[in-house]
């Protein structure tokens, strides 16, 4: 199929393109839309048929729920069956934002988008362009990641058009997205609201509206040996993967640097070498291995938001075998550290 390409800016939206979306996502096709975290492949979310075409095009286990996105708070209780207190408070203070609440669901939202789960994930996305288009279509957005199913999620329009180009109806180009991690899902189906995926909304972030709250022990790494299955489903594929093979060296900066430099030198004698570093260590690294830079350890939103397109800027390069720096694991490092595990198969060196 031919996928329409159409550019809009969230500060000057154009109309005409938001209403030929509607119409598309009305007659029951698939579109991907920009967001705050990531790209979305978005359709009717309370359609089975559209949930079908969703998976298909990602090539995506039908066994891991979608999410919904809603435009206004009002949408929980037509979705959900009960909306808990926390729920409200969570989406009065971070709504619209990159935060996913899973609730019981309502009779409404059909098996097929929830992975056969009597719950539903359920998110109000911080995207004037997306929430227009779920005004103006009167659609709720079923939308996972906008990557090919285990490729690392698309920060930009050009990540999903290497994915999906021919194999959706359009594509809605919103230029980089602002935080480029997905969104910190939380279930409140549970006495203590429980994390089952780490975001930018960090664990003190919720405790701060909510009092408690947990992480599923599954998502730890230093639970990552021990058997847990984590409860939502997603989390226990290798995701977020390059091409290539990655190994996480932790330990002091210095440290770090001569032991990547070690292993690198060893490692060019058999195939072409990365090295994920920052600002303040990129030039640091031996001659002939590619080093591409995360972000500033000075600020971690620019790592965050760095670190798909590096995966995907490796993938572009005929280097085998990446080393990555890493990072603390608490507040927005927690989420960081979650997504790089995954990307290296938790194949870590611990220096520390
Ligand atoms: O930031 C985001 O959340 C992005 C943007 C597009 O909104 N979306 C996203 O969707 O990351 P996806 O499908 O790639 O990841 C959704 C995650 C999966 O790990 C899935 O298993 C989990 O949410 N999930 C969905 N519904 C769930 C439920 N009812 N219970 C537990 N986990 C659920
Ligand atoms: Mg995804």
């Amino acid at each position: 199929m031919e996928t329409i390409i159409r550019q809009v800016r969230e500060d000057s939206i154009n109309k005409e393109v938001i209403s030929e979306a509607s119409k598309v996502l009305q007659e029951g096709g698939i579109v991907a839309i920009p967001t705050e975290t990531v790209y979305g492949l978005a359709g009717d979310a309370l359609s089975s048929e559209v949930s079908h075409k969703i998976y298909e095009a990602k090539g995506r286990p039908s066994d891991n729920p979608l999410i919904v996105h809603i435009s206004s708070v009002d949408d929980l209780y037509k979705l959900a069956k009960k909306v808990p207190e926390e729920a409200l408070k969570l989406a009065d203070k971070y709504w619209p934002g990159p935060l996913t609440m899973v609730l019981e669901k309502s009779e409404l939202v059909p098996d097929t988008i929830t992975g056969g789960l009597s719950t539903v994930a359920i998110r109000m996305p911080n995207n004037k362009i997306v929430l227009d288009l779920i005004s103006e279509s009167g659609i709720y957005l079923a939308a996972p990641s906008a990557n090919t199913s285990g490729k690392p999620s698309p920060t930009t329009a050009e990540h999903v058009i290497a994915d999906l180009s021919g194999k959706i109806d359009m594509i809605i180009d919103g230029g980089k997205v602002g935080i480029g991690i997905e969104s910190t899902i939380v279930d409140l189906t549970s006495e203590v609201p429980v994390i089952l995926r780490p975001g930018f909304i960090t664990k003190k972030d919720l405790e701060e509206v909510v009092g408690d709250v947990e992480i599923d022990k599954a998502i730890l790494q230093k639970n990552s040996n021990k058997g847990f299955v984590p409860k939502a489903p997603g989390m226990k594929y290798k995701h977020y993967a390059p091409k290539a093979d990655m190994a996480i060296v932790l330990g002091d900066d210095d440290v770090v640097i001569d032991k990547i430099n070690q292993l690198a030198q060893d490692k060019m004698k058999e195939c072409k070498v990365g090295i994920i570093a920052t600002t303040q260590t990129a030039d640091k690294y031996i001659q002939g291995v590619e080093v591409k830079i995360v972000g500033s350890r000075e600020n971690e939103a620019t790592i965050a938001n760095g670190l798909y397109s590096v995966l995907r800027e490796f993938d572009k390069t005929d280097v085998e075998f990446i080393y990555s720096e890493g990072f603390v694991e608490d507040e927005l490092g927690q989420a960081i550290m979650n997504r790089l595990f995954k990307a290296a198969g938790h194949n870590v060196m611990d220096l520390r």
